[in-house]
């Protein structure tokens, strides 16, 4: 059967899997509940799909977060080291307008429902404008994100105060001349934590364990690509370097006031931030432990300090979620997440997760990588491995970092161990910058393992 092929998003992820399939001539559309292509990075004042602030600039820099079909040189060279969450929805755009997808993506459209029939049939229930459709398609590829739905913490007791999760958290006005409270030690927690601090009364962070604060730059450059020349060592070496040339340059937490950092530096996800550690010599942010419980406007913390606050603002992270699935079907959210580099279920084989993984480092240029792989194998040019069952579990169990049991370490992948893993199994030539409509065709098929 000719595949028929149905895109949930279109985000960084969603449209490299929906360029790179219509790139060889696949029939495929994208369906997304917004309104424009750019996923997280359509920032909005209200509530909406995107987690991001008015201030974010990413934390990988350009040259590490870009797609290879459509680099940031050729969309415009002027984008910053670190570009805005507004550069980079402007981007995505630019990259949908050049590939042509716009035609091909259904927007204000919310998929509801997916039903998994055989191995050539999914049933597609969506909503647009309130009417209801079904519709059959041979093959499922999901790039719903994973950083929309709010994880919250729970504690003992009540806060009376305003308590809201970084998802809610648009721009530090409303926190003028507050006591704010931020909860966590990722880059939520310390971008929120700099910018309440720019105009609160007070702004405090709790940590429940010490985190490494990477500087944007070193030595002048950006750090991801300075530690880039380093990535020919093995994953594990290359961390423990990091940890000391970050020592030497940072210095220890407890020089800041914060927690020490006890574990390895790639046991929990990379924060990326220039500002904290000033804001808290400047005593503009007080780091404080984990929280014990509640009393009314009360935080009792871990080490027994009581203070009173007006808003607390947890950065607590996100639950993998795919809601138009049902939980006995497939349900990621407490891991593990056994799939084949990330995007082959060993079971069903017409389905395909794009963009679901955390790297230390940045989501799409993986995302592109694997969506040429996918598009591979519906041409019938690549064949996945017969033990693909065993691969997924041995990716599980064999994580390219070994990291801390927490929620949020359940899909991370080595960057640049991730994307040789992904080119092993690509054509030479698998950089395509003009938007080509190849016929569908199959040829000799390219097996690895
Ligand atoms: C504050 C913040 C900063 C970040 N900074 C970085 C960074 O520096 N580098 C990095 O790599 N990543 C960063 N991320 C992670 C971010 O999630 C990814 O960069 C990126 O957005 C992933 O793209 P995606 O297409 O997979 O998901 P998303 O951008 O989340 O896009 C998913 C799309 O799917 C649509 N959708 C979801 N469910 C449905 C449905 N049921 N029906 C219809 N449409 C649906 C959504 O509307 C959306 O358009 C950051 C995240 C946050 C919150
Ligand atoms: N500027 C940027 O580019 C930027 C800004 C924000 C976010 N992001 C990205 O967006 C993604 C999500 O980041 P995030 O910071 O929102 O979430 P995150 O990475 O999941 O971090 C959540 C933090 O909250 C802590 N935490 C979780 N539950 C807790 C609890 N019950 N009590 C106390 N602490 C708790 C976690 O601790 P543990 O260490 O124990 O897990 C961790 O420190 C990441 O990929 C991140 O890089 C990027």
């Amino acid at each position: 059967m000719k595949p028929k092929v149905a895109v949930i998003g279109a985000g960084p992820s969603g449209i490299t899997a929906l360029k790179n399939l219509l790139d060889q001539g696949i029939n495929a559309i994208a369906l997304d509940i917004n309104q424009d292509v750019g996923g997280n990075w359509i920032y909005s004042e209200d509530s909406s799909h995107s987690s991001v602030f008015e201030t974010t600039h990413i934390i990988s820099s350009k040259t590490l977060s870009q797609y290879e079909d459509f680099t940031f040189d050729e969309f415009d060279p002027e984008v910053a080291d670190y570009p805005s969450h507004d550069e980079l929805r402007r981007y995505f755009q630019a990259y949908a307008a050049k590939f042509n997808l716009y035609p091909f993506i259904r927007f204000g459209t919310l998929v509801k429902k997916c039903e998994w029939i055989d191995q050539e049939t999914w049933k597609i229930t969506t909503e647009k404008a309130g009417e209801v459709q079904e519709e059959i398609f041979t093959h499922l590829v999901v790039a719903n994100g994973h950083h929309w739905k709010p994880r919250y913490p729970s504690y003992p007791g009540t806060f009376t105060g305003e308590f809201i999760h970084s998802h809610e958290y648009k721009k530090a006005a409303p926190f003028a001349d507050k006591r704010v409270l931020v909860i966590g030690g990722g880059n939520s927690a310390c971008d929120v934590a700099v910018e309440t601090s720019r105009v609160s009364k007070k702004t405090a962070i709790s940590w429940r364990r010490g985190y490494r604060i990477v500087p944007k730059f070193l030595f002048g450059k950006p750090s991801d690509t300075v530690a880039e020349k380093s990535k020919w060592i093995p994953p594990k070496i290359r961390m423990a370097l990091n940890a000391i040339l970050l020592r030497i340059i940072v210095g220890k937490n407890e020089e800041y006031g914060l927690r020490p950092a006890t574990e390895s530096f790639q046991a929990t996800h990379p924060t990326v931030n220039d500002e904290l550690l000033h804001k808290i010599r400047h005593g503009k942010v007080k780091p404080r432990l984990d929280i014990k419980e509640f009393d009314g406007k009360n935080v009792v913390f871990e080490d027994g300090k009581v203070e009173e606050y007006d808003s607390i603002v947890a950065c607590t992270g996100y639950w993998l979620s795919h809601p138009f699935f049902d939980a006995d079907f497939i349900d990621y959210s407490e891991g593990p997440v056994p799939l084949y580099l990330k995007m082959f279920h060993p079971s069903y084989q017409n389905l395909y997760f794009i963009g679901m993984f955390q790297p230390l480092g940045c989501i799409w240029p993986g995302a592109e990588l694997q969506s040429k792989l996918m598009a591979q194998e519906l041409i019938g040019r690549w064949k996945r491995p017969k033990n693909i069952n065993e691969l997924s579990e041995k990716e599980v169990k064999n994580p390219h970092h070994k990291q801390i049991n927490t929620p949020r370490h359940t899909i991370t992948v080595d960057y640049h161990q991730f994307v040789k893993d992904l080119k092993k199994q690509l054509p030479r030539d698998y950089v395509s910058k003009s938007p080509s409509r190849a016929p569908f065709f199959h040829s000799s098929s390219k097996s690895e393992q």
